[in-house]
């Protein structure tokens, strides 16, 4: 017996993206209430200036809920025709069920398959491809793709290494099937031997032992070995997004915009001077302002390139996110 398909498509492509940033701003000055550190240290070091930070009441699934209904209204694809929702994060506060499910329910999507996606700060390249991939292939025509983090409630306000650096907002793009190929093909990859170098303590496990016993633990937070990650980033990046543009077809200097994970600014202009990228290209520097958002900083960076006018509907815009893991993935897309 021959089982029957579903209609294939030859390429996909971000039809609009939108962005939810928190109203609070907070200043490295603020930061530095907590722990021994200076502004200028701060962004000597990380290149951020602010950061925005969620209110108490302000969560991931409504971050991400905003940030997809500004995609899908700026789209112009009715809720009801979307076929899946993917929501990268890492700090959703459920272990079950994902924020995906009510990400669905709340935009109306009342056709669509959801799913969370924990690749950390990846998540949203990683997201993007497995949308690509389910347009191509038939599973769905219509994708909306979010990256959501609320990283403030998985960081400890006094630790020195990680206080400075994330920040929290959502970043969502629609993504539906097209003629031609709009997201190109993606290199991913994942160091599974550095898991430590990024990691949640304590865990779930801990916790519930804790609870039971009364024995005392410190607050869940990330720690990081900030140097290891930073090393790792600088040098094993390089490749991947060489490859990425490679796959794609493109050449540096045809790039309208770099658009990498906004973990640091020296990892970013480090990237951009390996990659001899001409001035002619847009660089997303979105973390002066926003911080590290982890799996949004990619779309919140295409947001603002965008908003700006510093890239244009059309251009060919290299992606490249990294992080906890190690995990890593990178692709060219068409720009909405
Ligand atoms: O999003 C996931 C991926 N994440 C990343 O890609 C992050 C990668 N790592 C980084 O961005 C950087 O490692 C940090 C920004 C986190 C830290 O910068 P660094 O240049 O690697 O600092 P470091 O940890 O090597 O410390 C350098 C010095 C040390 O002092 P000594 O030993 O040289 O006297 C630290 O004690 O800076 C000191 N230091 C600080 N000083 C002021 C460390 N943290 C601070 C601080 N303020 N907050």
């Amino acid at each position: 017996m021959k089982l029957a398909s579903t209609p294939t498509s030859p390429g996909a492509r971000i039809l609009a993206v939108g962005e939810h940033r928190p109203t609070r701003i907070v200043t490295n000055a603020e930061i530095c209430e907590q722990i021994d550190s200076t502004d200028e240290w701060i962004r000597e070091r990380s290149g951020i200036i602010t950061r925005r930070i969620a209110a108490p009441d302000e969560s991931v699934v409504d971050m991400a809920t905003s940030a997809a209904s500004k995609a899908l209204a700026a789209s112009g694809v009715p809720a009801t025709d979307i076929d899946l929702v993917l929501l990268a994060t890492c700090t959703h506060p459920y272990q079950t069920p994902g924020g995906s499910s009510e990400v669905q329910d709340r935009l109306g999507a009342a056709n669509a398959g959801a799913m969370d996606i924990n690749a950390a700060c990846a998540g949203f390249a990683y997201a993007l491809s497995l949308a690509n991939d389910a347009i191509r292939a038939g599973s769905a025509r219509n994708v909306v793709v979010i990256g959501s983090e609320k990283m403030s409630d998985f960081i400890d306000p006094r630790d020195r290494g990680m206080a400075f650096l994330f920040g929290d907002g959502a970043g969502a793009a629609v993504v539906s099937a097209s003629p031609t190929t709009g997201i190109g093909p993606v290199v991913w990859g994942s160091d599974g031997s550095h898991i430590m170098t990024i990691t949640q303590e304590p865990t779930y496990t801990q916790v519930q032992h804790a609870l039971a016993t009364g024995e005392s633990l410190p607050p869940v937070a990330l720690k990081m070995a900030g140097q290891t990650v930073f090393r790792w980033a600088v040098t094993k990046m390089l490749p991947v997004a060489r490859r990425a543009l490679e796959l794609a077809g493109v050449a540096p200097s045809e790039l309208g915009a770099f658009i990498p994970h906004q973990a640091n600014m020296r990892i970013v202009e480090s990237l951009v001077k390996s990659l001899k990228l001409p001035d002619t290209v847009a660089i997303a520097r979105d973390m002066e302002t926003q911080g590290n958002t982890s799996s949004a900083s990619i779309p919140l960076a295409l947001s603002t390139l965008l908003a700006r006018g510093e890239v244009e509907s059309g251009q060919p815009a290299l992606l490249i996110g990294f992080g906890a893991g190690l995990t890593y993935a990178a692709q060219v897309i068409e720009v909405p």
